[in-house]
This record gives C-alpha cells, structure tokens and sequence, in this order.
C-alpha cells in the first residue's frame, strides 16, 4: 500500500450505526483481536483487554448501559476495549492510568481500523455508564472499560463525515 492508498483508506471509513442481521465469523473476530495485538503500547505492557460480546442478551444489556444507543443492540459484536491498571500501574504507578487509557484507545483504534480493512461496519462508542457496563460484564476493579466497538456488516453511509480544516489542529513551534 503506497501512502496515498493508505490516505484513501483512512478517509473511506465512516462510522455506521446500520448493520444486517450476519453474524461476524470467529475469523473476522480473531483478525480484529490479532491486529489490535501490533498495536505499540507504554513499555510494551499490552495494558488493554477485551471482551468480545455476542450474547445478544448481553448486547441488550449493553445497550441501556451505553444510555439506550439502539447501534449497541444491532450490532452482532461489541468489541469492549478495557484498560488494565494493574498492569500499567505494576510499573509506572499513576501515570499508569493514563497509560492503561492510551494502550486500550491505540487497540480499540487498530480495531477499528481492522473492521475497516475487512470491509465490516463500525462504530466507536464512548458514551456509556461505566458502573453499568461494570455490572453487565462483571469486571473486576482494576479493569476499567474505554469503548465499546460496535462492529457488524452493512453498507457505508452515501456520505462521509466532513473534518475541521487541518490548521486547526496544528501549532508551529509552540502554542
Ligand atoms: C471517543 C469517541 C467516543 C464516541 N462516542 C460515540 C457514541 O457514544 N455514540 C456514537 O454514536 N458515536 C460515537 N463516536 C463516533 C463519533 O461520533 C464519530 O467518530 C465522529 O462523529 C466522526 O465520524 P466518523 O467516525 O464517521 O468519521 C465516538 C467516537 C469517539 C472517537
């Protein structure tokens, strides 16, 4: 892939909140977690987990604790990338938590981007209530949750989502 191909990559994925009712096969859910696994993290800890949800009983659940977003429901798949504290904390203390943060947002980003590359439909979800999602999934304490990936097949939407112009991100320099 030349770096315009890789540009073009990037700028086709969309988020999408549609999805047939197929199921993901146990290699697409295994390519998804195998791309995450490249992804860098702080002092190669790996300090990120995810539960893979297809219950749909559980995806139910998961959905009134991501504040009745209906695309957690639909979705055959709910990637739920977590940050692992007890190993980012193990060796950097407090800046662990932010560290455990980083790891699991670079995973769930390589997710999402794996989906892409399989021609599957996502959608990064980050607003939920974590004590629910807590509940639902019975995680322990050092375990906290960062996303919820929706991943499903279906079709891209007719049209992209639009971007701030690049300067607006961009400082030279200093601030
Ligand atoms: C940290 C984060 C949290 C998000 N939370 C939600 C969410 O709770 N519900 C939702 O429908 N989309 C959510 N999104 C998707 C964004 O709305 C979407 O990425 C953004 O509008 C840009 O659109 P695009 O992904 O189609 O390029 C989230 C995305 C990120 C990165």
């Amino acid at each position: 892939m030349d770096s315009s191909e890789f540009l073009g990559f990037l700028t086709s994925r969309s988020s999408v909140r549609e999805y047939d009712s197929d199921p993901l096969t146990q290699e697409e859910i295994d390519y998804l977690v195998t791309c995450a696994g490249t992804a860098p993290s702080a002092g190669n800890l790996e300090s990120w987990d995810v539960i893979v949800v297809t219950d749909e009983d559980t995806r139910v659940a998961l959905a009134e604790a991501a504040l009745d977003q209906a695309h957690i429901e639909k979705a055959p798949a709910i990637f739920v990338v977590c940050a692992n504290y007890v190993r980012s904390m193990s060796r950097y203390g407090d800046r662990g938590i932010l560290y455990g943060l980083e790891d699991a947002t670079i995973a769930c980003t390589y997710m999402m981007l794996a989906a892409h590359a399989r021609h599957l439909q996502s959608c990064w979800t980050g607003a939920f209530d974590d004590e629910e999602v807590r509940k639902v999934l019975s995680l322990p304490p050092h375990i906290r949750p960062v996303s919820l990936l929706a991943v499903g097949k279906g079709h891209p939407p007719a049209q992209l989502t639009g971007r701030m112009a690049e300067g607006e991100h961009v400082h030279l320099n200093t601030w």
